[in-house]
């Protein structure tokens, strides 16, 4: 074995990628040409959703999410603790209020029954939406959250960063995947390297409502639409209807984008391989991330929980396994804390924190690596538990 460091996500780039983006190097368009229309229609097919808008970034879509489902200054909505900063900060962005409900300690997803609580606890038309994010690319079932959103009239954002090609299944039996936007309203997915699809930076937004749609791909570029020509403009008419932004992905990353989907099945098999090995290694000896009944964790992630963490990850690091956080919980960053978030009673996030540990997963993750950091925890393990 090669004794290079083992990060703990990787991109798997291959030659069909680099040609794919040479190839738009030396065509006619670097951005907005039929790249970004190919992806997005590949990516909307692949989740099984009407309608996918492509993005700079998944904070972007977040950000161009919120705003279509017009959120007010002041008005209030409910993410998990246990993600990254983006989940919640999108609501900032357009000056609403987050609120953090619990997570449940077994899927380390936003716990319905937490959710349900807090919205109880408050009159009706206290909260706007709720964004559940399938966490370490394990899918929430949006069905249930469905449901009470329904009751109370809220909005769902499904926060699918973490799970292109995850699954749970409904009441009916069906297979339900992670953005189609069959119980969520909107789904938002990351490119990021670290993540299954690798565009560099880059992200896409999917619905299947046409009206979201229509919003959604305005406020991607600027505000603007040429829908309004009239008979009276010529080809260069547009209107900017409201104020937007630029938050368009390139053709180039388009391309990197569409020969990465089409790996991405054979990924996520990949990474349910290592995660099994991962599960018959620790069972019964460390806690992971359970398996809700029906769920095809897409993993992003594998996450351990152990007492003495701070020790595990840096003995890993002497053995040049470099492990990682996910996450620090939202409401004890400075930033929420200095906006009024520091005492949130949120114990199950909080006791999670103090334990988590995300060991290497990528599809590329060779079977001797994966050996040898399976050994290297259970040796700390052995040597540190009395
Ligand atoms: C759960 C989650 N949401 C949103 C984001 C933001 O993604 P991006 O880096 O594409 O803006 C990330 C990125 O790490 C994430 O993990």
């Amino acid at each position: 074995m090669d004794n290079s460091v083992i990060p703990y996500g990787r991109q798997n780039i291959d030659q069909n990628d680099i040609d794919a983006v040479v190839n738009t190097l030396i065509a006619d368009f670097l951005t907005q040409g039929p790249k970004v229309k190919e992806f997005e229609d590949k990516f909307a097919r692949y989740v099984n959703a009407k309608y996918a808008v492509a993005v700079s970034n998944a904070t972007a879509g977040l950000h161009i999410a919120v705003m279509a489902l017009d959120l007010k200054p002041g008005e209030r909505v409910i993410t998990t603790p246990i993600t990254f900063a983006a989940s919640a900060n999108c609501v900032r962005y357009c000056d609403g209020e987050v609120w953090f409900a619990d997570i449940d300690k077994d899927t380390y997803t936003l716990s319905l029954e937490s959710t349900k609580e807090l919205i109880e606890s408050k009159p009706k038309g206290f909260f706007k939406g709720i964004i559940p994010v399938d966490f370490a690319g394990l899918p929430v079932n949006l069905e249930a959250f469905r449901a009470l959103a329904d009751k109370h009239d809220l909005w769902i954002i499904e926060d699918a960063c973490h799970a292109p090609g995850g699954y749970f299944t409904d009441s009916k039996g069906k297979q339900q995947w992670c953005g189609n936007g069959n119980y969520a309203d909107i789904g938002i997915f990351s490119f990021h390297p670290v993540k299954h699809i690798a565009c560099g930076e880059g992200g896409m937004v999917t619905t299947n409502s046409e009206a979201l749609y229509k919003r959604l791909s305005k406020l991607r570029t600027h505000g603007i639409t040429k829908e309004n020509m009239g008979e009276n403009h010529g080809g260069w008419y547009y209107e900017m209807q409201e104020l937007g932004y630029n938050y368009r992905l390139t053709d180039i990353q388009s391309a990197l984008g569409i020969t990465q989907l089409a790996k991405n099945d054979l990924g996520v098999v990949r990474r349910n391989e290592i995660a099994s090995n991962y599960k018959r290694a620790f069972k019964d000896k460390i806690k992971y991330q359970s398996l809700p009944k029906g769920a095809y964790n897409a993993h992003h992630l594998f996450i351990i929980e152990v007492e003495d963490r701070k020790g595990l990850y840096d003995y890993l690091r002497t053995q040049n396994i470099f492990t990682q956080i996910h996450y620090i919980p939202v409401h004890t960053l400075p930033y929420y804390k200095e906006i009024g978030y520091g005492d949130a009673d949120l114990n199950n996030a909080e006791d999670y924190y103090s334990k988590c540990i995300s060991l290497p997963m990528y599809p590329t993750l060779e079977e001797e690596k994966q050996t040898y950091v399976i050994d290297r925890i259970l040796e700390f393990l052995e040597k540190n538990t009395k």
